[in-house]
């Protein structure tokens, strides 16, 4: 590990108000092009065996890879044993062989299914704090391994994971879903065909009442229930800053092909007054101890965090975080460019217009749908999963690696995203100072290809609506 990083990062150095106002780089020495995971292929996974590790969310995965032709649920892991039985018997009734089942040895197992040889892909979605060493071990085992968001929250453990995988060649990807959307992929399609012009802007965000979530006490069936051991409640407690900036971030670097000819630069972050969760958790007025450690919880999180990137090419980008008031969900979804805007919630386009209009909208959504929704948006819907994106993720994931294919979304998107966690909170707990953000690829963003056109071969696939 480099040393000097670290001293950066955790002494007392990077503290220094000089150091942040100068925006000091915390990017590494490592030579561009160094064990290069852009653009990297695997052999062909004909028969694609999957252990899934963490099964509320990754249920989305247990059903995926079950339906989807060569894909195989090889192993599950989960310290419960209710989530453990209602994955099992999801696998039974699709009349899919049983998995191997890990968890019902501690809070470790999931160890021994990295070490498993009948698993070739990781799929971890586990509470925050395990995203970082289960991905590790399993590269680590040989593994390929996909993490849900945020796949991490340091730069630190960003360039940790950029170097494990460069290391051992191993794909460190992250699960945003968003990426999949139908209205995500209608911006990218007509970003990719020049129809908004040159790309200026973007504004994305995560809003999104997660207040009971937070704070209900976990339930297996998980209904209105929280989460499992107060996860998400503990970290946004002692964290501020945007701790999970990806889903409405990643569609807007994926038109902006960030890491692919731009980059990030830096940004600045603004937090708000926090007053969402302490209200909520005043409402707990037991005498247990759940309800005296909620209501007199002191919780960092900001109610609106707004932070704002620029890339080198000029572009800037807005993301924001709120998920303790009462809203309705956006990620926003907005992209602009010099002959128009695609904006979300609802979806709306303007194209050298100065109004929007349904009926046009409702024309250029159809005219621009994503080929990957054209082929298989039917079946996505069917299956489900925050409408039919989680789905198509996990089958562009299978198609790629069941053909040799690099995956849409690389070790260095990961970190690049990923590393927003530290470097907003850092910045919003400076006055908004401005922050520089490492560049990952070392360089290689200058000569990185775009990514092109995300499709699969349905009917080659032997998919049935
Ligand atoms: N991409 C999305 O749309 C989306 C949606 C929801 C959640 N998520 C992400 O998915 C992850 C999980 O969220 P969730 O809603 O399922 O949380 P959850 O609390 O409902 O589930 C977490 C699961 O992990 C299990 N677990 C905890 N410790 C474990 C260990 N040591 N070994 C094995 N299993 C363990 C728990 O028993 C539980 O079943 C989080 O990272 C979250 O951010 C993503």
């Amino acid at each position: 590990m480099d040393t000097k990083r670290r001293d950066f990062l955790k002494g007392t150095l990077w503290m220094g108000a000089a150091a942040l106002a100068a925006g000091e780089s915390a990017a590494r020495n490592l030579p561009a092009g160094e064990g290069m995971m852009a653009g990297y292929a695997d052999k062909p996974f004909k028969d694609l065996r999957v252990g899934v590790v963490g099964l509320g969310r990754g249920m989305a995965g247990v059903s995926g890879f079950t339906l989807i032709p060569g894909g195989r649920v090889s192993a599950i892991c989960d310290i419960n044993a209710a989530r453990r039985a209602r994955a099992l018997g999801y696998i039974a009734s699709k009349k899919r062989p049983a998995p191997k089942v890990y968890g019902d040895k501690g809070a470790e197992d999931w160890k021994r299914m990295c070490e498993d040889p009948e698993v070739d892909l990781v799929y971890n979605a586990t509470p925050w704090e395990l995203h970082v060493p289960i991905a590790l071990y399993a590269m680590k085992c040989g593994k390929h391994v996909v993490t849900e968001v945020p796949s991490a929250f340091t730069v630190d453990e960003c360039w940790e994971l950029v170097e494990t995988s460069e290391k051992t060649k191993r794909h460190c990807m992250q699960l945003e879903n968003c990426c999949y959307g139908e209205s995500e992929m209608l911006a990218y399609n007509m970003v990719h065909q020049g129809v908004l012009g040159e790309i200026s802007h973007g504004e994305g965000a995560y809003i999104h009442d997660l207040r009971s979530y937070n704070y209900a006490a976990w339930n297996e069936a998980k209904g209105n229930g929280g989460y499992w051991n107060y996860w998400r409640l503990r970290h946004n407690a002692v964290h501020g800053g945007n701790q999970y900036p990806t889903h409405g971030l990643g569609p807007i670097c994926m038109d902006m092909d960030i890491n692919r000819g731009d980059r990030f630069d830096f940004l600045v972050s603004v937090d708000s007054l926090q007053a969402g969760f302490h209200e909520t958790g005043a409402r707990f007025k037991g005498a247990s101890a759940a309800d005296q450690w909620r209501r007199s919880l002191k919780v960092k999180m900001a109610d609106m965090n707004t932070s704002i990137i620029r890339t080198v090419k000029g572009r800037t980008i807005m993301v924001q975080h709120n998920v303790g008031t009462s809203r309705p969900y956006s990620r926003i979804n907005l992209i602009q460019g010099t002959h128009g805007v695609i904006t979300d919630y609802p979806l709306r386009i303007a194209i050298e217009s100065h109004n929007f209009d349904e009926k046009k909208t409702a024309e250029l959504r159809e005219k621009y749908k994503h080929p990957l929704w054209k082929q298989a948006g039917e079946i996505a819907k069917k299956v489900g999963g925050h409408g039919g994106m989680d789905f198509l993720m996990v089958l562009r994931l299978s198609y790629c690696l069941q053909n040799g294919l690099p995956l849409d979304m690389n070790v260095y998107d990961l970190a690049s995203w990923c590393c927003l966690c530290e470097l907003t909170e850092k910045s919003a707990d400076n006055r908004g100072r401005s922050m520089d953000i490492p560049d990952f690829t070392r360089g290689a963003w200058k000569t990185i290809k775009p990514l092109g056109l995300v499709d699969v071969d349905a009917a080659k696939m032997g998919l049935k609506a």
